[in-house]
């Protein structure tokens, strides 16, 4: 089928080449010019694992191209993805005001032939019924008579973990669409049917994907209530985690305890410094804002929020008891993307550690394997990036495992003994070896754990 992507982020460009890659013909646009230059030549502009080699072979076979043309891509497109970013505003709503810009312009550029409008980014419940509104503006802009346009809308959140994306988009747990159009949903179901068919799985002898057909708003709301169910999850395990470093109980052992239990299953259950990234807490708040709208206090989600708030000062608030005076005193983090994976920092828990060391008058070192490999700061400040692990080691009071890459499993950490200035290594994800790491003459300290 012939299918235009419109916004090449983490969601829009994994979609874009997965659908190329199981033989849709695919035009991904973006409005940024240097990602679309850089995407012409082959390079992906984000870090996922194997997107990079899935791009190259799918453009190389002629599957997928990319251009800032708008126009062309909705002249190319049976199914037109809407994949661009909605960015939390102050308010916890969510800024919609990209997904407008791109329903506007789908609709300028709108012919007879029929087209599926598709909400890939998650937008606030409604959201379906009004981008159908502004694509009729865009189509009706500059001309008095109705246009001759046919077109449905169809909700498809997605679901996929940055770190990895394209094994999500190849084997997902389920498929959701929501509209009122069969026509519409039929297209869609037939554009997903060699996923569904585990085609690109990893296990080829699943049963078929699960499609979840249903109606618009039901599907925005699914989005929501999954990301919010996942981060109340992570809040709940926090807050047990605080409760088990006052009673001496271990987290990591509860967690495994009831994470047995198949009503309750083992994960999301990991204790840590809080949730992050870019789409829980955008999302939870903006459901949190919905119910608010429409007359309800979301008090579960209200605490799940605030649990989380208190959490990501839990480092902080270790290296206190441990340290004291941390004004003077040199913290090194382990890690700075919100997960392993990625080079994704928006709003990572490793931004509010910063802000709060820099507050009280610590100096800041980070590792991170992806982002000290560019050798810029990421928009961070009061941050110093090292190149690698026994650099940051070096002089440090202390460190703070943030981010749990795998590789930090194999660091020498005898070398990073004999560097650091304290050996006071505080675990934020209940990650590394601790007997291994105590009998190497560190201090450490879990969470909960
Ligand atoms: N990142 C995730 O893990 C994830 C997972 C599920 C759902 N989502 C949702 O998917 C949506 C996209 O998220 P993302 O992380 O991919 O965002 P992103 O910020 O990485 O990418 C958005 C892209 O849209 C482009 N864009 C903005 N305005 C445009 C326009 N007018 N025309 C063309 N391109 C335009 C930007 O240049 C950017 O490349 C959001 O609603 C998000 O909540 C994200």
């Amino acid at each position: 089928m012939r299918v235009c992507v419109i916004g090449t982020g983490y969601v829009g460009l994994v979609t874009g080449v997965c659908l190329s890659h199981i033989g849709h013909e695919v035009i991904c646009i973006d409005n940024n010019e240097e990602k679309v230059k850089l995407m012409q030549s082959g390079q992906s502009p984000i870090y996922e694992p194997g997107l990079s080699e899935l791009m190259q072979s799918s453009a190389a076979s002629g599957k997928l191209t990319f251009s800032t043309d708008l126009a062309k891509g909705v002249q190319h497109g049976e199914i037109l993805f809407i994949a661009v970013g909605t960015p939390p505003l102050p308010t916890g709503e969510s800024d919609t005001r990209y997904v407008e810009a791109v329903a506007k312009g789908i609709g300028n550029n709108l012919s007879s032939d029929y087209k599926v409008i598709v909400n890939k980014s998650t937008v606030p419940i409604g959201s379906g019924d009004w981008v159908r509104m502004i694509v009729l503006d865009g189509a009706s802009e500059g001309s008095d008579s109705t246009p001759d346009i046919s077109f449905d809308v169809v909700s498809n959140p997605e679901f996929l973990r940055e770190g990895s994306a394209v094994f999500d988009t190849f084997n997902p747990d389920r498929i959701v669409l929501g509209g009122n159009s069969d026509k519409a949903l039929a297209m869609m179901s037939e554009l997903y049917q060699p996923i569904v068919k585990r085609e690109c799985a990893e296990d080829k002898s699943l049963p078929p994907v699960p499609l979840v057909l249903t109606d618009l708003s039901s599907a925005e709301m699914i989005k929501y209530a999954a990301n919010s169910f996942l981060a109340t999850k992570i809040s709940f395990i926090n807050e047990v985690a605080n409760i088990c470093d006052r009673v001496g109980a271990d987290v990591v052992q509860v967690a495994k305890g009831i994470g047995l239990d198949s009503r309750i299953g083992s994960k999301f259950l990991s204790a840590g410094i809080g949730w992050g990234g870019s789409c829980f807490p955008k999302d939870v708040s903006a459901l949190v804002h919905t119910a608010d709208d429409y007359g309800y206090n979301a008090e579960l989600l209200k605490a799940a929020v605030s649990v989380n708030r208190h959490q990501r000062s839990i480092a902080l608030e270790k290296l206190q008891t441990e340290l004291k005076i941390l004004k003077g005193k040199t913290v090194g983090l382990l890690g700075l993307t919100f997960k392993p994976d990625t080079d994704d920092m928006r709003d990572a828990p490793a931004i509010t550690l910063i802000e709060e060391l820099n507050r009280l008058g610590a100096r800041v070192k980070a590792y991170d394997p992806i982002l000290s490999q560019s050798g810029s700061s990421h928009g961070l400040s009061g941050v110093m990036i090292e190149a690698d692990a026994e650099m940051l080691a070096d002089d440090c009071d202390a460190m703070v495992l943030v981010t749990d890459w795998q590789e930090f499993l194999k660091l020498d950490f005898q070398k990073m003994h004999q560097l650091m200035t304290n050996p006071l290594i505080i675990d934020g994800r209940n990650f590394l070896d601790r007997s291994n790491l105590e009998s190497l003459g560190f201090r450490y300290i879990g969470i909960g754990h």
